[in-house]
């Protein structure tokens, strides 16, 4: 199943929530806005596969969303939903790059065979891709030119080449789901499907079905039969997201599968086959865990077939700008704002910040100030809550970078947390969702480092 997750963008809630439930039964994973600019939003935060737009919505033309969905290189396929008075519209949309059009009211049996008509399209796309792939042209997602992640690319580019386990690390934010995602990508199982578990999300007793499965009243709550996450992966790729966060009892399950390939669903006696390729990331050091005895060895020594380390953001020299060039650009385009950068004093704020949270701090810190900021103004650095520079032109932070030797990445990642923990007044939720962490990792840190809270 090349497609996964679809977009319906439609002002009728009938007709709305409708394909979300049908399509939901058919497990795509699926996302519906009633209005243009909650369509954008949803876009813009995540990727899809296809699109299911209406010509008309409340706040303008279902066209201006196609056009900007078709100026990207690697945007989602697009099906235009229409009345009957306006079928010459939808022929037009074509025109502009819509792949098909449904013509209201439509039977599910026909979104059917549009969703099977683009996914085969899609695979064609994406074999055609393969071959340009083989030339080496395709640009990555990974913005980046700095020599720890020009290394990252060649790393990745070979190891997506093989389809041995992969077990990817770096610290929170830094990239991980992106590097898996290209893995996959460029792989031989590209065309095959990839699912995703995040094992951090999801509490440990549905965790066993969520991975291999369900018979019909195995427990309360139970009542369909249902398909695992490995069984769903079978043919293609699984990224294990945040390994380390599983139960041991589920290790021992785990385990069986990467070396018998097999396993049962929770109350079932018929053991499954699969062949997956397995992708796990962890923002631990798995083997302090295994010191621990909190992570079982031998499924340590079968998860880091291949490591492939993702570097903190801090030590990628310029890519920082590029980086925050890239994501104002993204963010002002969402927001619809044209005249927005940042100042010099902005620039340099940037710079010598330390980015305990990575990637993912620097992108929600200039996603806040596009919001924040005024029209017509550069951004400055309190916008983006970082410390502003001291007559000297030095900023607070470089001052103090005096003693930057000494202080681990660990000691600031732990400054850092108490610093927004003190700010959200303790409050774990709040702090997680500003340092862009889930709160089951805060909590993690907050052990792990001691931290009062
Ligand atoms: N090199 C990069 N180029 C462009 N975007 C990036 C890059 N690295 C990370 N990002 C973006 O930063 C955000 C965080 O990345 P991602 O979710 O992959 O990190 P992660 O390491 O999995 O984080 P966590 O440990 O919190 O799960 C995403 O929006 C991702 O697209
Ligand atoms: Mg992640």
């Amino acid at each position: 199943m090349a497609i996964e997750k679809i977009v319906v963008v439609d002002d009728e809630l009938m007709i709305r929530k409708a394909l979300e439930t049908q399509l939901r039964n058919k497990r795509y994973s699926v996302a519906s806005a009633g209005n243009l600019k909650s369509a954008r939003k949803i876009l813009a935060r995540d990727s899809f596969d296809l699109v299911f737009l209406d010509l008309r919505l409340p706040d303008g033309e279902g066209t201006d969303l196609l056009e900007e969905i078709m100026a990207k290189a690697d945007g989602p396929m697009v099906v235009m939903m229409t009345g009957y008075g306006s079928v010459e519209s939808a022929v037009s949309c074509m025109q502009m790059g819509a792949f098909d059009y449904v013509v209201k009211p439509f039977s599910f049996e026909q979104i059917e065979v549009v969703v099977d008509k683009v996914a085969s399209f899609d695979k064609m796309r994406r074999v055609t891709k393969y071959y340009v792939e083989e030339s080496d042209t395709r640009s990555s997602d990974i913005i980046g030119e700095s020599e720890p992640v020009k290394q990252l690319k060649i790393l990745v580019a070979k190891v997506a080449k093989t389809e041995a386990t992969v077990l990817i690390t770096g610290k929170n934010g830094t990239g991980k789901e992106l590097v898996a995602r290209e893995l996959y990508r460029n792989s031989l199982l590209a065309k095959q499907p990839y699912i995703r578990v995040n094992c951090a999300a999801i509490s440990e007793t549905l965790m066993e079905s969520e991975f291999f499965g369900h018979e019909k009243g195995s427990f309360t709550g139970a009542t369909e039969r249902r398909e695992g996450r490995f069984e769903l992966a079978d043919g293609g790729t699984i990224l294990l997201d945040e390994i380390s966060e599983i139960s041991s009892a589920l290790q021992a399950k785990l385990l069986r599968v990467l070396q018998e390939k097999e396993f049962e669903r929770v109350g079932g006696n018929k053991t499954i086959q699969v062949k997956v390729r397995v992708i796990a990331t962890t923002n631990r050091n798995l083997l302090e865990e295994v010191e621990k005895g909190k992570f079982r060895e031998d499924l340590y020594y079968r998860l880091n077939v291949f490591p492939i380390a993702v570097p903190p953001l801090r030590e990628r020299g310029k890519d920082i700008m590029l980086l925050a060039k890239t994501f104002l650009q993204r963010h002002a385009m969402k927001h619809g704002l044209d005249h927005v950068s940042f100042s010099k004093n902005c620039e340099r704020a940037i710079t010598v910040h330390s980015w305990p949270g990575n990637v993912r701090e620097l992108e929600n810190a200039v996603e806040r100030s596009v919001i924040l900021a005024d029209e017509n103004k550069q951004i400055e650095p309190d916008l983006l809550g970082l410390a502003p520079l001291t007559p000297r032109g030095k900023s607070n932070e470089e001052d103090e970078g005096a003693n930057l030797e000494i202080e681990s990445i660990e000691q600031v990642e732990k400054s850092h947390i108490e610093k927004i923990l003190k700010k959200c007044g303790g409050n774990r939720t709040h702090a997680a969702k500003k340092l862009g962490l889930n709160v089951r990792t805060l909590r993690n840190k907050i052990k792990d480092f001691e931290i009062e809270n």
